[in-house]
């Protein structure tokens, strides 16, 4: 898979090569580009915002270096990634999709966000996503995009050492992963629950989805309703 990311910070993403993401970026598996917004820049102060059409507090990243950049990365099979708090929620089956993608833009927006027809122009040719991490408000795009890499690139067959941990895990069945528990047997008077000392493999399949639907109904209740 390549990836491409567009920022005004290329070094919040030095962080890749000491995460699980350098790893696969070593395994050949994923090829990551970091790429600076202000390179597409013709002005002296390499500016990139300006204020809003109709007011307002806050500035607006222009249109014309993202339209440059993008131009220059986008191809046929490209998806194009706009993290915003008012895009549709990342999840797990995004992440899957994602995973079975073979390119991914990346555009990191900071202050209020980047003029509203990159977007619409963009959406005319390809697949365009704008993304949220969630209901809270972030300063730019690059932490959500950080996070978005994460929960995709380790989907990826070979990525993670043994697939088998993924199947289990909290949203790929819909609810939470139950809980577990590794040696001593007992920890400052809390003992391993007995079942799972006895080998008794149906049993701990029942007990652990009890305890996933219990864990679910508890922190979750939303992901019973669907
Ligand atoms: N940029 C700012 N806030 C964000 C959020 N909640 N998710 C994704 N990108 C963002």
């Amino acid at each position: 898979m390549k990836v491409d990311i567009v920022t005004i910070f290329p070094t919040f993403f030095d962080v890749l090569d000491v995460s699980l993401l350098g790893k696969a970026a070593a395994t050949k598996l994923v090829d990551v580009a970091i790429h600076d917004l202000r390179d597409a820049t013709t002005d002296v102060h390499k500016s990139v915002d300006d204020t809003p059409y109709g007011g307002g507090a806050g500035m607006v990243m222009k249109p014309e270096p993202w339209g440059v950049t993008l131009d220059g990365l986008l191809g046929d099979d490209s998806i194009l990634l706009v993290p915003s708090p008012a895009g549709v929620v990342f999840s797990q089956d995004m992440a899957r999709e994602l995973a079975a993608g073979s390119h991914l833009v990346f555009a990191c927006g900071r202050y209020e966000g980047i003029d509203s027809r990159v977007v619409e122009h963009y959406q005319q040719t390809h697949r365009v996503i704008e993304v949220s991490l969630g209901d809270y408000v972030l300063n730019g795009g690059e932490v959500a995009v950080l996070a978005i890499l994460e929960a995709t690139l380790r989907l990826i067959p070979g990525f993670v050492g043994n697939p088998e941990s993924l199947v289990e895990e909290s949203h790929e069945a819909g609810l939470l992963e139950y809980p577990s528990y590794t040696k001593p047997r007992s920890w400052r008077g809390l003992d391993v629950p007995e079942v799972l000392l006895g080998g008794n493999h149906e049993a701990i399949r029942q007990w652990r989805y009890e305890r996933s639907l219990e864990r679910t109904k508890r922190a979750r209740p939303d992901l019973l309703e669907d």
